[in-house]
């Protein structure tokens, strides 16, 4: 979506700077603490381009937003010898340069490969300063912001409040084969200006440098894949590698992709660390790591958690990097800021409660045993089991009624035993009630969810058909003892399983937790979760477990009746992102709802459903950090959330570990919560997608529910008759074959 020349006005327009300098501040709240750098200082934060992972990569607003952070010029020069900061040498990705001079394309060698593309030496600097723009190169980000002019290189050193200005000069060698001197260049600015750091991959370039730039100027060595061919000597960087004595005689420090120093496998998993750092430091090197942006496909170790990711290069108890080249400076900060040192940590915040989704579902299976051991291992407070029941009458653990979504029902000798229930969908589903409890765990295996697929992010694969089936007396006998502070019991379709099933969940799960010895003990809380208010009315009646109000609907408020109705049967209540942060194409909405405030007024702790780790569930103002997103409903300035619902409780209670909770007025930036609307305001009005209607209050109507009917003793399942179930294995089979295609696609 490039704007063209309506994108000159960005620079003008300082709402941007004003509303994200004050989410994103600086990263000084550094602790005293010492490091396992070279110098014993903390890693530096390196800003690739500014803040590109949400600005245009070397934009005015990528690097106006990345404070705290050195800030990364990829030097370009053009034809009349301008330095211009762009992240690569054809820029026909990165720039609107193919609408400016649709026929300018050129193939150059470029270190011995051919390279088709629009260069920018073709192109005088006027050319390129005034009628170019900046495009935003990478399609899982936002084109919002396109439109915003090239930045020379003086900008960089002269313009911006920074800790230190480095400059990479991935390219001379290229260069020089049009008679324009990057050495020449970089010289002439480094008289003029403070550059802190140096960095190429070309070992001719620094040693021609050596001796010439100010002696505060730090030149390092940027490693590139170990296969490539480094110019200059003719050797693979994998090769030069092993010299770092040789390294030493040129430069100060490496930079070296994060894989050298923490290889993963072809299927993305972690292998263990490589010697890298230690021997950079034994030399006497610094050492940098580059390839960090919170959108890419990290390890599966890290469970889509790009903290963790950061953690694992600057707090490990082994090394630190002395600095991480990112393009979402605000994650490394935090892990520098109030993330590191954490292992020792005595403090535990009492907010928010974590609250695990159907276990630590975003690593093992929905429910299974080795779900539920992650989830207390990884610090939740409370653990759930949604509950379905079987063709048995045994209520067991399971996050769908329909066991196509969680098992491997619809390859299993089961395949063919499909029912349509309209109460349930219109569609055929595998129902857990069509299949005994020894059907199910003897002869069906879990399926990890994977709520994203639509974006091709799948979680865990090794972990796909990990762990067992639990009951709700296996998941009862599990938490009895454990360091938990509650348990969570979720019940959905009680009316239909009384009336059409003639079971009595209700009563079903009031044994189970009596046969548990759940009912005599107060150690840890019981409680029980329904959408559905006539479910929490029955328990109120006949037990005092805790009772949470899980509110579906997208609203903006509860009107005060519809609140006096739950004060009548819940202590506590749910609520949706949605509902607390509106969102419109992917963007905070400017909406402030009252939903939180309104519910706590009237004495509700509130918990907000559903929180993952996967940057594709979150909106842009969250950084692609899950982090972000917690502290911003937990911090939230009208009415922070009281819990989180996760997929992924580690990553929650590590954010109740951190250092910067209780800091008041000196919070560091980057841990001040996302404003509604805020990038939205900065954007162009031509780019700013359409204001949203508000979100309705919650009312009355919504709330009240018909009691619960009796258990229907006659519904016992039927044998169903012939013709029906021919009827439905054709469709079943049309489905299993669906599934299968679905799964080769993967
Ligand atoms: C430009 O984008 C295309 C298509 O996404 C990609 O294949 C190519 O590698 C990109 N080029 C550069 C220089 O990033
Ligand atoms: C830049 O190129 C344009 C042609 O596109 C030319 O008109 C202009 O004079 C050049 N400017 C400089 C400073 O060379
Ligand atoms: C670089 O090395 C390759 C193989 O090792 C050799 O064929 C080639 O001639 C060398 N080039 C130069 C410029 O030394
Ligand atoms: C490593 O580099 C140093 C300095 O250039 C050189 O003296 C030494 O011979 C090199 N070692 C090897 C094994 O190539
Ligand atoms: C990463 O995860 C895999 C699979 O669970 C495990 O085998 C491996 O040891 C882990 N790597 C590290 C460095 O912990
Ligand atoms: C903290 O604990 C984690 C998990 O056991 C470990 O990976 C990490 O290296 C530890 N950090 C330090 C600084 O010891
Ligand atoms: C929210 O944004 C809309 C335009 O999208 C604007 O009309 C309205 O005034 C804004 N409201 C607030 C509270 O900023
Ligand atoms: C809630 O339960 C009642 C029975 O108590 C039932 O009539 C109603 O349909 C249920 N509501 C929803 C939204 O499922
Ligand atoms: C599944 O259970 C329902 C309710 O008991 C029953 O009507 C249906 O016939 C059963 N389907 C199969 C395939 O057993």
């Amino acid at each position: 979506m490039g704007r063209g020349s309506h994108g000159c006005s960005v620079l003008g327009s300082s709402s941007l700077l004003l509303v994200l300098l004050l989410c994103v501040g600086s990263a000084a709240a550094q602790k005293a603490s010492t490091w396992k750098t070279l110098s014993g200082d903390s890693p530096l934060v390196i800003a690739k381009g500014g803040f590109s992972g949400l600005f245009p990569d070397s934009s005015d607003f990528a690097y106006g937003n990345a404070p705290g952070a050195a800030l990364w010029c990829d030097v370009q020069l053009t034809k009349d010898g301008a330095g211009i900061c762009l992240p690569t040498i054809n820029i026909d990705n990165c720039t609107s340069i193919s609408n400016f001079d649709p026929k300018g394309m050129k193939t150059y060698n470029v270190n011995g490969v051919p390279l088709k593309g629009w260069f920018p030496l073709d192109y005088n600097s006027t050319e390129l300063l005034q009628q170019v723009f900046l495009k935003q190169p990478i399609l899982s980000r936002s084109d919002r912001f396109d439109g915003l002019s090239i930045v020379p290189v003086e900008d960089i050193l002269s313009k911006y409040k920074t800790p230190a200005v480095w400059l990479n000069v991935q390219h001379d060698s290229f260069y020089s084969q049009f008679k324009l001197s990057m050495r020449s260049y970089i010289l002439s600015v480094s008289k003029q200006f403070v550059v802190d750091y140096i960095s190429s991959p070309e070992v001719n370039f620094l040693n021609s440098l050596l001796g010439r730039v100010n002696k505060k100027t730090k030149l390092v060595f940027r490693f590139l894949d170990e296969q490539t061919i480094e110019p200059s000597t003719n050797q693979t960087y994998g090769s030069i590698l092993k010299n770092l004595t040789f390294i030493k005689t040129f430069a100060s420090g490496i930079l070296v992709p994060k894989q050298y120093i923490l290889p993963v496998t072809k299927d993305n998993y972690l292998q263990p660390q490589t010697s890298v750092v230690d021997d950079a430091h034994k030399a006497g090197l610094e050492i940098y790591a580059a390839g960090f942006a919170n959108d890419f496909l990290i390890s599966y170790n890290y469970s889509y958690d790009p903290l963790a990711e950061y953690l694992s290069f600057i707090d490990n108890g082994a090394f630190s990097v002395d600095g991480v080249l990112t393009d979402f400076p605000i994650t490394p900060s935090e892990a520098i800021g109030c993330f590191s040192n954490l292992n020792d940590s005595k403090t535990d915040h009492a907010k928010p409660l974590v609250i695990s989704h159907n276990g630590a579902s975003g690593d093992y299976p929905d429910c299974t045993d080795l779900a539920y051991q992650k989830a207390v291992a990884d610090g939740a407070d409370v653990i759930d089991c949604p509950v379905q029941v079987t063709k048995d009458g045994i209520p067991i653990c399971m996050s769908s009624i329909d066991l196509g979504d969680v098992t491997t029902v619809a390859t299993s000798q089961f395949a063919s035993q499909t029912t349509v229930v309209n109460d349930i969908k219109a569609t055929p589903g595998f129902y857990s009630f069509n299949l005994t409890w020894e059907d199910i765990s003897k002869n069906l295996k879990p399926k990890i969810s994977n709520p994203m697929s639509k974006y091709q992010v799948y979680r865990n694969p090794r972990n796909r058909n990990a762990g067992n089936f639990m009951r709700l007396s296996d998941f009862l006998d599990f938490t009895k003892g454990k360091d938990l502070s509650g348990v969570m019991i979720s019940i959905e379709r009680a009316a239909f399983m009384a009336q059409k099933l003639g079971f009595g969940v209700v009563d079903a799960v009031i044994k189970a937790l009596d046969d548990s010895g759940y009912s005599k003990q107060t150690t840890q809380k019981v409680m029980i979760q329904s959408t559905n208010s006539s479910v929490l009315v029955k328990f109120k009646q006949q037990t005092k477990y805790n009772l949470v109000y899980m509110i579906e609907e997208d609203v903006r408020d509860a009107a005060p009746s519809s609140i006096a109705d739950i004060k009548k049967f819940a202590d506590a209540v749910s609520v949706n992102t949605m509902s607390v942060y509106p969102v419109t194409s992917n963007f905070l909405t400017n909406q402030t709802t009252s939903l939180v405030q309104s519910l706590q007024s009237a004495g509700f702790p509130v918990y907000v459903y559903v929180l993952m780790n996967e940057f594709v569930s979150q909106p842009y103002d969250f950084f692609s950090d899950a982090t972000q997103q917690i502290n911003a409903y937990v911090k939230r300035p009208d009415g922070g959330v009281d819990g989180v619902i996760t997929d992924f409780p580690a990553t929650a209670h590590r954010y109740k570990l951190n250092s910067c909770m209780n800091m008041g007025n000196n919070t560091p930036g980057f841990m001040i919560p996302a404003q509604p609307g805020g990038l939205i305001q900065s954007m162009l009005g031509a780019a700013q997608p359409p204001s949203t209607a508000p979100l309705p209050p919650l009312t009355e109507s919504d709330v009240t529910e018909s009691p619960l009917p009796d258990v229907n003793n006659n519904a016992k399942a039927p044998a169903s008759s012939h013709a029906a179930i021919r009827v439905r294995t054709d469709v079943s089979a049309v489905l299993v074959t669906l599934m299968l295609c679905a799964s080769l696609m993967i």
